[in-house]
């Protein structure tokens, strides 16, 4: 596909998808004519059906593979295959790295988007593994479909930010952090030093969901409070376990890192139900690391707040 140059300006074309902004977050109050002309290009919305239609498809890629999409099953494969497609046809370098972890072979995906600083690396990720007792649509599912999601809406809106946007999806997770580690160390110290931030995102669609943000990398972590302040949301610090998800290999190595998360299997509290309802003294996600993790274990509007988090938090630390 034709992209656009790089660096270009702010065009009326790119005005008028601004404006078009739904969900309050990020279209500013003036009208676009009044923008200043080195104004940064806006986030768009992240359409939620899309987000939902790729969890129904690593649900039937479960189905089909022995109910689960875990390391070194066919399942596992079939989803990588899966998103590795729709990047490549959106235009983006793809490169699958390999390793081995518990005797069988693993494999992290990389999509680099064109264009942008290679010294100057903004970087999403999310486990695109299983646990072998499900299908793992919240886990992670859900974080993997929202930055597949964002990744082709940088395609689809041309953006071309100062700085280079890579995507992963990790190999081997629920196995120990394998493929991001083994991702971190594959870089050596030249190649760390050129990331400017990881953006993790594990479980993002909790059935009964919390909205909390990784207290890690403080210009990263203002970035999405500031998201959520738009919508009128308060978030917590997440506190259900530091370094138990892929960003804890690059903060290791001294990469900024920052993420969401809407809980797993610690409990709603009172205080946390007034502001965000939801069940008082249920787990966030009943279904975590079960059978019953499928697409009926989502809540849609934390998914989609979510999504559009990501997007917000791309568009602002690229440019
Ligand atoms: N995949 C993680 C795990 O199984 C899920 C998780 C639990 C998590 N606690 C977390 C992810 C805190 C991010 C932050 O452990
Ligand atoms: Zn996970």
């Amino acid at each position: 596909m034709k992209l656009p140059r790089p660096g270009r300006a702010l065009t009326a074309g790119a005005v008028a998808v601004a404006t078009l902004i739904t969900g309050g977050s990020v279209a500013g109050a003036a009208p676009a004519t009044d923008r200043p002309a080195s104004t940064a290009a806006a986030a768009p919305d992240i359409p939620i059906a899309n987000v939902k239609a790729h969890l129904t498809q690593l649900q039937s890629i479960a189905a089909a593979n022995g109910g689960n999409r875990a390391h070194g099953r066919p399942g596992y494969q079939a989803s990588l295959n899966y998103v590795k497609a729709k990047l490549d046809a959106a235009g983006f370098t793809t490169t699958v790295q390999r390793f081995t972890a518990s005797g069988r072979t693993g494999y992290n995906l990389i999509a680099d988007w064109p264009g942008g600083d290679a010294n100057q690396v903004v970087m999403a990720g999310s486990h695109l593994d299983s646990v072998s007792s499900g299908p793992g649509i919240n886990d992670n599912g859900s974080g993997s479909a929202a930055v597949l999601e964002t990744a082709l809406a940088v395609a689809r809106s041309g953006h071309q930010p100062t700085k280079h946007l890579r995507f992963a999806w990790w190999g081997a997770e629920e196995l120990g952090l394998v493929g991001s580690r083994y991702y971190v160390n594959s870089l050596g110290s030249t190649g760390r030093a050129k990331i400017s931030g990881y953006l993790n995102f594990d479980m993002i669609g909790s059935p009964n969901p919390g909205y909390f943000v990784y207290d890690d990398d403080p210009t990263i972590e203002k970035t999405f409070k500031d998201y959520f302040a738009g919508l009128g949301i308060s978030t917590e610090i997440e506190t259900e376990g530091d370094g138990r998800s892929d960003h804890a290999p690059f903060k290791n190595a001294g990469v900024p890192v920052g993420g969401l998360f809407s809980g797993a299997d610690y409990r709603k509290t009172s205080a946390q139900a007034a502001k965000w309802g939801g069940t008082v003294g249920q787990p966030f996600d009943r279904c975590y690391h079960s059978s019953c993790d499928t697409t009926a274990n989502i809540n849609d509007t934390a998914l989609n707040r979510n999504s559009d988090a990501i997007a917000y938090a791309i568009w602002e630390l690229s440019q």
